[in-house]
């Protein structure tokens, strides 16, 4: 089994788990969008946009990655390969008979609408659904005002399963969701112990 991280690279976009050395990146990056973000995001607490919470969770992602629990990477313009643009989060994997994990995503404010998250996520897709992760599954679920998630994800060919009221605590409300997965055609079988 792999257990080096992978680094995806599409003609405008890098993919890869954060080394330390991105962590001011990191918060630069959320510093910079933190208005544009905070309607997708839970509340954060001041901490999320300061050095030592991300010098943590790099270590703690690269264990999860090890452990096959989550793939948390960040985005790059291969153009500007010293600025975080952007997160890709394959989150809550369950493996056994599920074999499924939650997706979410972000982009910078100054990126949008220039189809860099597709091609992004048109990278991490097929990577999740091979090996060493082998996903069967991914959920992915948006708010229903927002059209941008809903359609990216209708034109990666997720479908829509259903309506989930109050279903996430965002910027200090509940909020109802559109739920959506997509399944993988190519999953190989293994057997569960
Ligand atoms: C959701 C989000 C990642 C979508 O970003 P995006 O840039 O719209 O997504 P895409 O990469 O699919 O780009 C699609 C847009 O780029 C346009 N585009 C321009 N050049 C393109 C190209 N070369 N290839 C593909 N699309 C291109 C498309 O026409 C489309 O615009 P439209 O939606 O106005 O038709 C972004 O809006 C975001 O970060 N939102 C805040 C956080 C959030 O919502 N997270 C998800 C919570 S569920």
């Amino acid at each position: 089994m792999s257990n080096e991280p992978p680094i995806l690279e599409g003609p405008r976009v890098r993919l890869c788990l954060a080394l330390p050395d991105d962590v001011p990146a990191i918060v630069r990056y959320y510093t910079s969008n933190k208005a544009f973000l905070e309607p997708f995001d839970p509340t954060r607490p001041p901490e999320f946009y300061q050095e030592p919470l991300w010098l943590e969770r790099v270590a703690r992602d690269r264990e999860d990655f090890r452990q096959r629990r989550a793939l948390r990477m960040f985005l790059f313009e291969r153009s500007h390969p010293e600025t975080v643009i952007g997160s890709v989060n394959f989150n809550d994997v369950v493996a056994g008979v599920a074999c499924f994990c939650n997706l979410g995503y972000g982009l910078a404010e100054a990126k949008q609408g220039a189809g860099l998250m597709r091609e992004a996520l048109e990278l991490a897709i097929p990577y999740v659904f091979s090996r060493p992760f082998n996903l069967h599954r991914i959920q992915a679920n948006y708010m229903p005002h927002n059209r941008p998630s809903g359609g990216l994800l209708r034109r990666l060919g997720f479908t829509v399963e259903g309506y989930a009221r109050d279903y996430l605590l965002l910027n200090g409300r509940w909020e109802d969701h559109v739920l959506t997965s997509l399944t993988n055609p190519n999953w190989q079988p293994h057997y569960t112990t």
